[in-house]
């Protein structure tokens, strides 16, 4: 979650790092800070509860001159929001800042006698604690020594008062990524950031030490023996990043979609046909498993059940959609037999990761379908697949959530097709309608201002229901995420025919209904379930298929015709339709969109 960042060079360091905190503020933001080693070689910290735009001001009025500093921005873990528990954490010759947690962090408090010593309620500041205990001058034997007290995660970056211009960095689970760039090195909690300094970095491997100096990088294991880090390349546009003249980001990411879909399913289309060749998946993986299990948490996770839809009414494969942090714990059958197919925009979900570790234990062969190349997931998985839908800023998905929608497509497409559940015509039809997504939902894009409309009912109420069948549940599962976490306003999704079983008691004048209708299949009991709740004096917005058609003698609140599909694709307009909707709610709210409250993006504590 907190993100990290750290620069050591020919530049000042804390504009350099107030910059790059700015743009890492979707992995937490409710607090704050900076220590720069000063010309003096004193580490000085700033640091501040709120936002990265409070802690500007606080270095504007009393900022440090240096050219070496590491930065956090916070999402509480342990201790409340608060300018003591803010990082960066100074305990005698040391400065940290944490991503991560150290579980047993009240067992080191007892046993290095830290009580009274420590000036915050963070875990942070006991590891900054046990890492002054072990120091006396060789700081290789200090973090060693320190690593292997601390059980939990960590990402730690570390700065020796007396080793002026070095910052050091050790990591277990969470994240830290390094690049030579602004005539210096520098570290980050990840790559969306670093990618606007460098296109090279290396992820720092787990349990070894990279230290950081103005002329270069060095990487130790543990053993103090020299290790070569392995360089990657950044693999997205970095001019994606920014705004692009909309007012939040969400709203760039959403309007994205026809184009990132487009680079996800192109190169993924050979001879008319779905082929994930280039992607190194080979077909057996795809005709050998019995079953299909995901593994995700949040956004990931409802692609997965539109995937599941998806997959077994083209496949006939059994599928199941296992919640991440769910997975380890309630024993889930896994056997080598099965596929598991890992999905996260940032592939550092701690709870992903975890399930994908495992799923290998249990003899599965797993398969990543991540956005940030050379996460962890995407490395612990024996198979992966990139959604290409470049850095996705706003905490709320909507553009990496359609592309893994896409990579499903097309896995269920190849899958289809190597199983013989399509012939070479169907696998091409299938294709070529795939191919059509991105035009289609540009007509939904065209026509925000709608549902621009449409959101202002919805704009003060308590609750909404969204209801639908099949695919459209599983996608108003999604939609109905989206508008809790950017508007606060509570809602819940139900399969239509579930929701007399007992939710229908919730259903009065004052609960808007939204509900969408694209199966045709389920169309006259889904018409049959909304005039149940209309019934009751709920509003209805409808989403529905545009070639449908409406029933002469039925009331809508609104309706959005929803350009035609075949009823299998149906999801990709609706998706971009409920983004709209949450989005619009939200902006009209006045509310931070892309931050909502309470909330961070990359989630690496379980
Ligand atoms: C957080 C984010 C969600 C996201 C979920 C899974 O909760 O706020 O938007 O869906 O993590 O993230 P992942 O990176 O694994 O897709």
């Amino acid at each position: 979650m907190c993100g990290i960042i750290g620069y050591t060079g020919v530049k000042g360091a804390q504009e350099i790092m107030l910059d790059a905190l700015e743009i890492l503020e979707y992995r937490g933001y409710d607090s704050a800070g900076i220590a720069v080693c000063g010309e003096d070689s004193c580490v000085r910290i700033r640091k501040c509860a709120g936002r990265v735009k409070d802690l500007r001001l606080l270095c504007e009025k009393d900022g440090i001159l240096g050219t070496c500093g590491i930065g956090h921005t916070r999402w509480a873990t342990h201790g409340g929001v608060s300018d003591a528990n803010a990082h960066p954490h100074r305990f005698g010759k040391v400065t940290v800042t944490h991503n991560g947690i150290v579980e047993n962090y009240r067992d080191l408090v007892q046993r290095y006698r830290l009580e009274e010593r420590l000036q915050s309620q963070t875990d942070s500041e006991v590891a900054a604690a046990v890492l002054d205990h072990f120091y006396s001058g060789d700081p290789l034997a200090a973090i060693r020594k320190t690593v292997l007290k601390l059980k939990g995660t960590f990402a730690l970056s570390i700065m020796f008062e007396d080793i002026p211009g070095t910052i050091f960095a050790v990591r277990n689970v969470s994240p830290i990524v390094i690049a030579r760039a602004q005539g210096g090195s520098m570290l980050a909690s990840d790559v969306t950031v670093l990618g606007q300094y460098s296109k090279e970095y290396f992820v720092l491997p787990e349990f070894y030490v990279a230290v950081l100096k103005a002329g270069g990088v060095e990487l130790y294991d543990m053993a103090g023996e020299t290790a070569e880090p392995e360089w990657l390349t950044v693999n997205w546009d970095v001019d994606r990043s920014g705004k692009g003249g909309y007012p939040f980001y969400m709203e760039k990411e959403i309007m994205e979609q026809p184009q990132v879909i487009r680079e996800t399913v192109l190169p993924r289309i050979q001879g008319g046909i779905p082929d994930l060749s280039g992607d190194g998946i080979p077909d057996s993986l795809l005709a050998d498993c019995t079953r299909i299990c995901v593994v995700a948490c949040g956004t990931a996770m409802h692609a997965g059940l539109v995937g599941k839809a998806l997959m077994q009414s083209l496949v006939r494969i059994h599928m199941d959609v296992e919640l991440a942090s769910e997975f380890m714990y309630t024993d889930v059958i896994v056997d080598e037999e099965t596929l598991v197919i890992a999905i996260s925009q940032s592939g550092e979900t701690i709870d992903t990761l975890e399930a994908v570790k495992h799923a290998k234990k249990n003899g599965a062969k797993t398969l990543a379908i991540v956005n940030v190349r050379g996460a962890s997931v995407a490395r612990a998985s024996d198979y992966v697949i990139y959604t290409n839908a470049g850095p996705e800023i706003a905490v709320a998905s909507t553009k990496a959530y359609t592309t893994q929608l896409a990579v499903l497509y097309l896995l269920t497409g190849r899958m289809a097709y190597v199983r013989g559940s399509f012939g070479e015509e169907e696998a091409k039809a299938f294709a070529r309608e795939l191919m059509r997504v991105p035009e289609v939902m540009q007509k939904v894009l065209d026509r925000r201002e709608e549902i621009h409309y449409i959101a202002r009912s919805i704009l003060n109420a308590q609750d909404v229901f969204m209801m639908g069948r099949g695919l459209d549940h599983a996608i108003l599962l999604e939609g109905s995420l989206k508008l809790k976490e950017i508007s606060y306003i509570h809602s819940e999704a139900y399969a239509s025919g579930e929701l007399k079983h007992g939710t229908i008691a919730l259903i009065t004048e004052d609960t808007p209904v939204v509900a969408v209708v694209t199966q045709d299949k389920v169309k006259s009991k889904e018409f049959s379930n909304i005039k149940e709740v209309q019934s009751r004096g709920a509003g209805v917005i409808l989403f529905i298929k545009e070639t449908f058609g409406l029933e002469k003698d039925a009331v809508w609140d609104s309706v959005f015709m929803l350009p035609a599909m075949e009823d299998g694709f149906m999801v990709m307009p609706a998706s971009a339709a409920l983004q709209l909707l949450a989005y619009y709610v939200s902006l009209d709210k006045g509310l931070d969109v892309d931050k909502p409250r309470n909330l961070a993006k990359v989630v690496t504590v379980e």
